[in-house]
């Protein structure tokens, strides 16, 4: 079984971050959501892994490498077009020839083991196996209807879904996809929908089975999707603590990486702060990631996560369920007149209180 990692893409739901960053490459917990990915499909035993890449190929080769770090072998695999998920199978496919294989959306992240699901599609050998969770805002995802435990219809991003069943990114076919994706036409988002593939095996009459998730499940694509990834992966941080500390309360799972230092701050766990970060008069509240080499002075935040080598200083009012992105600076100041100057990116968000 080979794997396919899907790690192209617009990112269109997290700009501007993703002006300057991909998608995949966004840190939850400090740890890019592709790297969870490549985890789960090593742990799973498979050891040829294609990489779809589209506009951002240069980071993702770069932060991925020859995949050794995982023990499996990465080849890349440039999409020209983000043209859909069923258009990125077709470009993998001399990659992938005729073996049966994972395919797993570089955005999402899960937190069960793959290996069971491996081992279920090859001992009963269906065509496609699909995963389904629960979600309460199934409109944003492909949607499946049941009968029983047998999958029906597929439809993607309905207005009005049959039910609350989302496709999780993460599928293993055999090689009719080809013949689906081949077969199918775009949709109303000018994209082969891997979706509609599954649908033309089911209505072909292949057997298209599926498995509900049992542990939980995140597409990291939005803000909101991004800062709850954080929050179950900061779940089950394990506390450690490589940096200096003065007068500074640590409460609850906390961890701290080398070089950085903490004065008179409260850190309330679980929390994450990287190396050579300098916090003076801070709190940091639970669920939040702070990145190497981040600065905070006189600041409050909470639940959000912010990026390598950017710095808050002086800000009264706590920041919360916020993502700043690489190298950004948040200043205050108590001076009057109380102006606000902003120097923001295309499509940055700034709500004030
Ligand atoms: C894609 C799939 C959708 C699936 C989702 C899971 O959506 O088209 O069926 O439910 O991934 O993350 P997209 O991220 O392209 O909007």
């Amino acid at each position: 079984m080979k794997a396919l990692i899907l790690a192209g893409g617009k990112g269109t739901r997290l700009r501007p971050i993703t002006f300057s960053m991909a998608k995949q490459l966004v840190p939850v917990a400090n740890k890019p959501v592709l790297f969870y990915g490549l985890e789960a499909v090593a742990e799973a035993g498979i050891r040829e892994v294609g990489i779809i890449v589209g506009d951002t190929a240069a980071e993702i080769q770069h932060a991925v490498g020859d995949g050794s770090r995982w023990g499996v072998q990465a080849t890349y695999i440039p999409q020209p077009e983000p043209l859909g998920l069923a258009h990125a199978v077709l470009t993998a496919e001399p990659f992938l020839q005729d073996e049966p294989f994972l395919m797993y959306l570089g955005d999402n992240l899960i937190t069960s083991s793959l290996k069971p699901l491996v081992e279920a599609f090859e001992q009963r050998q269906p065509n496609a196996l699909i995963l389904l969770a629960e979600v309460p805002n199934p409109q944003e995802f492909g949607v499946a209807e049941l009968q029983g435990e047998r999958v029906v219809r597929l439809i993607e991003k309905p207005k009005h879904p049959p039910s609350n069943l989302a496709l999780v990114g993460v599928y293993l076919f055999d090689k009719h996809i080809f013949e689906a994706a081949r077969a199918i036409k775009p949709s109303w988002r000018g994209e082969l929908e891997i979706t509609d593939a599954i649908q033309y095996l089911i209505d072909k009459g292949y057997a298209v089975e599926s498995q509900q998730i049992t542990g939980w499940w995140k597409d990291t694509g939005s803000l909101d999707a991004l800062l709850e990834a954080n929050r179950l992966v900061l779940e089950d941080l394990k506390p450690s603590n490589e940096g200096v500390l003065e007068a500074t309360q640590l409460h609850g799972r906390v961890s701290i990486g080398a070089g950085s230092v903490l004065k008179r701050c409260t850190v309330r766990g679980p929390a994450i702060i990287g190396a050579n970060c300098y916090l003076e008069d801070c709190y940091i509240g639970s669920f939040t990631a702070i990145g190497d080499g981040v600065r905070l002075v006189e600041c409050e935040i909470e639940y959000s996560i912010v990026l390598e080598g950017s710095s808050v200083e002086n800000i009264e009012t706590r920041i919360e369920g916020s993502l700043l992105g690489k190298n950004v600076s948040v200043r205050g100041g108590a001076k009057r007149p109380r102006t606000l100057r902003l120097m923001l990116g295309d499509s940055s968000l700034v709500e004030m209180p």
